[in-house]
């Protein structure tokens, strides 16, 4: 009897536990349009198909879980986009999952990786007030000791203030925003006037000059980072939405050789000691390895070497001699700044056809690195039809059958290229999210590197 109860309990128990886990996560339906106002709301609009979305659910309840056990006032939910594609739309979703923190009429994109600290981290900074004080000497400290950059607006009310929350409240999505009396500061800040907005990093401090530095959101943009950074795909892809140039290290951090610590602190330096020339159109790192580039460029650099790539428009530049001083390396960076140094690669139509001939190629090999039998199937028995046509063509008229043939074969790979999305995911790494025609593919390539980006729906 005593068992039984014990049991019935328990059942009880577990049935009121699963109920809380599952409240934690709110299903979404039609009638959000009006409540998601009186709320913060942080929602993952998925689709029932999507593998992405199912990979994101267990995380997405952990999120939820955590967030209210933290008390946080943001409520998190989850909407089938595919049922209630209106609202959906309404609100922007593109691709699957988007997640979205949706705060008064503001909505902002979430785009970072796709782990719980990252979520929650992005969900609290952006949910509360855009711009933090930072009442005390000891909290100030506190701060710098947290975040590698800080920006923080120093003096009472003024037009620049409020200049600097309206910043603040749409580059939340990348960074937090400060605010303090100038006697918070350490003795060793001089400031050349109040207000003033700083940004402390890189060991130092930089002032926002108006004349100088054009808008206080451009320059929030190109100081979002420090001044020389370990860089990833992810990070490059970040990068590139500053506009500026990226000059980077490709070096071996497995087997790192003398000359692989000579040229990483070469560009340090360069970027510690050039910053007044440079850090206007530059962003300074190194790069584990030379996969990543190489894709990118469609072809193969040295490790270790240096290049610089224009993310804007896919170029990238080569110093014409092996770097051996600092001289050599700023006259190389002077020269892509003046326009003299020689520009490969770049996003013209022949770059666009030799992309999409290397994803194929890259698609096709990695189908046959991982099965072969698949591969054949996949590709041998279109090949043969395409050879029959041909033959075909050929035998039929032989003027132009150059020409068809080459068109055919590039009509072939392309198919199955897009068959393949999942091989393209690096390729598009540096093209936007906006950009290009397969815009929800684009978005689940990005899948866990793809950076939070404003949107301001
Ligand atoms: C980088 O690309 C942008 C966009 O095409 C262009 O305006 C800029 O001049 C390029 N920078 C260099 C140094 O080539
Ligand atoms: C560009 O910069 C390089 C390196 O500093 C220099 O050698 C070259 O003369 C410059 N060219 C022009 C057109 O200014």
């Amino acid at each position: 009897m005593a068992e039984v109860k014990a049991s019935l309990i328990c059942g009880v128990v577990v049935a009121f536990l699963s109920s809380a886990v599952l409240a934690v996560v709110e299903d979404l339906d039609d009638t959000f349009k009006q409540a998601r106002l009186d709320d913060v709301w942080l929602v993952d609009f998925y689709a029932p198909w999507c593998g992405y979305c199912k990979k994101l659910e267990p995380i997405w309840q952990d999120v939820g879980a955590e967030l209210k056990s933290s008390g946080s006032p943001v409520r998190v939910g989850k909407m089938d986009a595919t049922a209630y594609s209106g609202i959906a739309s309404e609100f922007g979703v593109r691709g699957y999952p988007t997640i979205k923190l949706l705060k008064g009429d503001l909505a902002y994109n979430y785009k970072g990786p796709r782990t719980k600290d990252d979520i929650i981290e992005f969900a609290n900074r952006v949910a509360g007030p855009a711009v933090r004080a930072l009442p005390s000497k000891q909290m100030f400290e506190h701060m710098m000791k947290r975040h590698d950059v800080l920006f923080v607006y120093v003096g009472g009310e003024s037009p620049l203030k409020e200049k600097y929350i309206d910043v603040a409240s749409e580059l939340i999505v990348y960074t937090y925003f400060f605010s303090a009396s100038e006697d918070v500061l350490p003795e060793t800040v001089t400031l050349p006037e109040l207000p003033s907005v700083v940004v402390f990093k890189d060991g130092a401090y930089f002032t926002y000059d108006e004349y100088e530095d054009g808008t206080l959101s451009s320059w929030v943009n190109k100081e979002r980072f420090q001044g020389y950074l370990e860089i990833d795909g992810f990070t490059l892809y970040e990068l590139g939405e500053t506009g500026k140039l990226v000059a980077i290290a490709v070096i071996n951090e497995k087997d790192p050789t003398e000359e692989s610590s000579r040229l990483k602190t070469l560009i340090q330096r360069v970027a510690k000691e050039y910053r007044e020339h440079f850090n206007r159109d530059f962003q300074f790192g190194h790069m584990d390895g030379n996969d990543y580039i190489n894709s990118l460029i469609m072809g193969e650099v040295t490790v270790p070497s240096v290049i610089i790539l224009n993310t804007s428009n896919e170029q990238y530049f080569l110093p014409s001699e092996p770097t051996e001083t600092m001289e050599q390396l700023v006259q190389f960076i002077n020269s892509v700044l003046n326009g003299s140094a020689q520009a490969y690669g770049g996003d013209g139509i022949i770059q666009r056809v030799k992309r999409v001939a290397f994803d194929a190629r890259s698609t096709i090999m990695s189908v046959f690195r991982s099965s072969p039998i698949l591969g054949c199937f996949l590709f041998g028995l279109p090949l043969g039809v395409i050879s029959l046509m041909c033959y075909g063509i050929c035998t039929a008229e032989s003027d132009d059958s150059a020409d068809d043939i080459d068109l055919l074969k590039r009509e072939g790979l392309t198919d199955e290229e897009e068959e393949e999305e999942d091989e393209r995911r690096r390729a598009h790494e540096l093209e936007g999210p906006e950009d290009g025609e397969n815009e929800e593919e684009d978005e689940e390539d990005l899948e866990e590197k793809a950076p939070e980006e404003k949107k301001m729906d």
